[in-house]
């Protein structure tokens, strides 16, 4: 999730560049860089680190011109390092760009061009656009750009600038964001609204599969073929700060709704063209060394740890691995039993910071043990040290309360499992490609569980009062109930505890009155019957249940107080999409009792202390 801006027209571009870049900083960065065209010129800049480091540069030694491009990355591919960073350039220096996404064929471009001549200085999928319109350039920036992307599979949104086209901005997009923004006698690209704000509120927005070309007298829109497109020039008048959050009044929940497409990307260039098995680039553990393994320990903290129980119960149904899941803080004081080559363990962790999981992985590697952690940040401490990582695409997750980083935590143990399972032949080709079949069907869940919240929006308005509440699964639905409990008590306040549900009768039904609100995760599964009974016990004494249900569940109406209806799949997918009403529920309880959802009390982002 990287920070585009670029700008065309009679003022210098840095400064327009850098006011951009910065109101971008909610989304993350681990290195920045600029590049402007000017007196038949194409200068670049790139500084690792905080956007301050290029700032500082440009101020002690300005690049002065009225065209030019600016980047802020967060690392999905390559470490991030100066070389990594973006603009990137043709062999030839002439021309660059900044792109925003993942070009998912670019290692057989890369060969294919590399064969034609081409030299690659960074390790990065980008720079293979920049060679590719080089290969096509022929004096038309424009249309070497609309070729160059018709070889290219994958995410983009691009800008690039040719030094012998001074006059020429030329954009492009594909499955990551992109707008053009409208001035008086000058254009601007961006990421996302904030960046131009400043500028002008009249914005084009792009589609996928358009190409534009930007020039002070104005803005051509097309498609890869170069068909003209009509564009429709919307007036915004969002302010600055609702605009980071996209318009949505908190960072939480704009990170709920952005789940369809945290998982469409963690998924994204890791599914084999088959269909039927799983690609995962950077586990950096041969396969030989993977079929040895005879047990999985899972360590993590909070909501990670709930994604890894999830992982538990699917690399156990499918890959007969014994799993063990730990607690990153107990783990690693409990002189826990290793064996190199025989063990694998798995930290997940969004931040790649978490003491305890750092601490952990250390124990681990001490011990001579194999380290494969599932982390959302690139370059980070816990993805540095593992021997290999599976990053989640998440984007950065601002909202303290963890969202899109657990779903996409638990759509990488998946790809995982699936890897594992046709590796040892536990899933079948048939079975991997059914299950990658259903998988894909998520995100589109998602958005239908998104666009009717009102029975959630009842509940949170019904029980804001609470003082206690129960959570309850089984199964793949038992880390649910955890989650849910998690998020309700770190945002409202609420006291809340997730319990599997047959553990009802040792002891937290005592808790049952008139008061408790009781959620139940009631999917149609193979443990339903035994949550239908568990709900018909809460009645019996008075108890409030919210269930969670798969939607045409009829019969469940009868047994709960509330319903709050999902798609229906199987059970092993059901963790994602329960997932969301109970972060949408924890959500509008807060929001109903006054708390600060994104930053509330006593609580960090990122635990880097014990
Ligand atoms: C979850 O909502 C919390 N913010 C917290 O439990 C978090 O999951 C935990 O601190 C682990 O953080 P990590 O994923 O960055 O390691």
């Amino acid at each position: 999730m990287c920070g585009i801006v670029g700008y065309i027209g009679k003022r210098d571009a840095v400064p327009i560049l850098m006011e951009g870049l910065q109101r971008l900083e909610y989304r993350g960065y681990d290195s920045a860089g600029a590049a402007v065209v000017s007196g038949g010129k194409l200068a670049i800049r790139k500084k690792l680190g905080k956007l301050r480091e290029l700032r500082n540069s440009l101020e002690e030694t300005p690049l002065p011109g009225g065209l030019g491009i600016g980047h802020t990355r967060w690392a999905t591919h390559g470490q991030p390092s100066e070389i990594n960073s973006h603009p990137h350039a043709d062999c030839s220096g002439d021309l660059c760009l900044v792109h925003n996404g993942i070009i998912e064929n670019y290692q057989e471009l890369k060969k294919q061009l590399q064969a034609e001549g081409h030299d690659f200085k960074s390790q990065t999928d980008t720079e293979i656009v920049a060679h590719l319109v080089e290969k096509y350039y022929k004096g038309d920036l424009f249309a070497a750009v609309q070729r160059a992307l018709l070889d290219c599979e994958g995410a983009y949104a691009l800008g690039v600038v040719h030094k012998d086209e001074p006059g020429v901005l030329v954009a492009a997009r594909c499955g990551s964001p992109l707008i053009i923004g409208v001035g008086e006698g000058e254009q601007f690209i961006a990421s996302d609204v904030p960046a131009i704000l400043k500028q002008t509120r009249e914005v084009i927005y792009l589609n996928d599969g358009e190409v534009a070309k930007l020039t002070s007298e104005g803005v051509i829109v097309t498609d890869l073929k170069g068909n003209v497109a009509d564009k429709e020039q919307v007036h915004i008048d969002w302010d600055a700060e609702a605009a980071e959050k996209a318009g949505y009044p908190h960072f939480m929940l704009k990170e709920i709704n952005e789940q369809p497409r945290v998982i469409r990307d963690t998924l994204r260039g890791r599914i084999a063209k088959s269909g039927d098995n799983v690609v995962l680039d950077d586990m950096n553990i041969s396969d030989e060394e993977l079929k040895g393994i005879e047990k999985i320990i899972i360590i993590s903290c909070g909501t990670a740890w709930h994604a890894g129980i999830v992982g538990k119960y699917m690399l156990e149904e499918h890959t007969r691995i014994p799993v063990e899941v730990d607690i990153a803080s107990e783990f690693r004081y409990r002189n826990p039993i290793l064996v190199p080559g025989k063990h694998l363990v798995m930290s997940v962790t969004q931040s790649g910071e978490t003491a305890d999981t750092l601490a952990s992985i250390r124990e681990a590697q001490r011990q001579g043990v194999k380290v494969v952690s599932i982390v959302n940040v690139v370059g980070s401490t816990i993805a540095r040290e593992s021997d290999g990582v599976i990053y989640t695409q998440a984007g950065p997750e601002i909202g303290v309360a963890s969202t899109k980083a657990y779903t996409s935590q638990v759509t990488a143990f998946y790809l995982f499992t699936i890897y594992m399972g046709r590796l040892n032949g536990t899933i079948s080709s048939e079975k991997a490609a059914k299950l990658l079949a259903e998988l894909q069907t998520v995100p589109g869940m998602i958005e239908e569980i998104l666009k009717d919240q009102d029975v959630i929006l009842e509940c949170a308005e019904a029980y804001k009062e609470a003082v206690s509440a129960l959570f309850l699964g089984r199964s793949y639905n038992f880390p649910s109930a955890l989650e849910g409990a998690l998020k309700l008590k770190e945002i409202s306040y609420i006291h809340a505890e997730g319990y599997g549900a047959g553990e009802m009768k040792h002891g937290p039904i005592a808790l049952v009155d008139d008061k408790l609100p009781v959620i139940c995760v009631a999917v149609k599964s193979a443990v339903y019957d035994k949550m239908v009974s568990n709900i018909q016990e809460i009645r019996a004494r008075a108890g409030k249940v919210i269930a969670v249900a798969t939607r045409g569940d009829e019969d469940i109406h009868r047994h709960a107080d509330h319903v709050i209806s999902i798609p229906q799949i199987s059970e092993m997918f059901s963790p994602l999409l329960v997932a969301v009403p109970l972060q949408l529920f924890s959500y509008h309880m807060a929001i109903a009792r006054g708390c600060d959802v994104d930053q509330p009390r006593n609580l960090a982002k990122s635990v880097t202390v014990e």
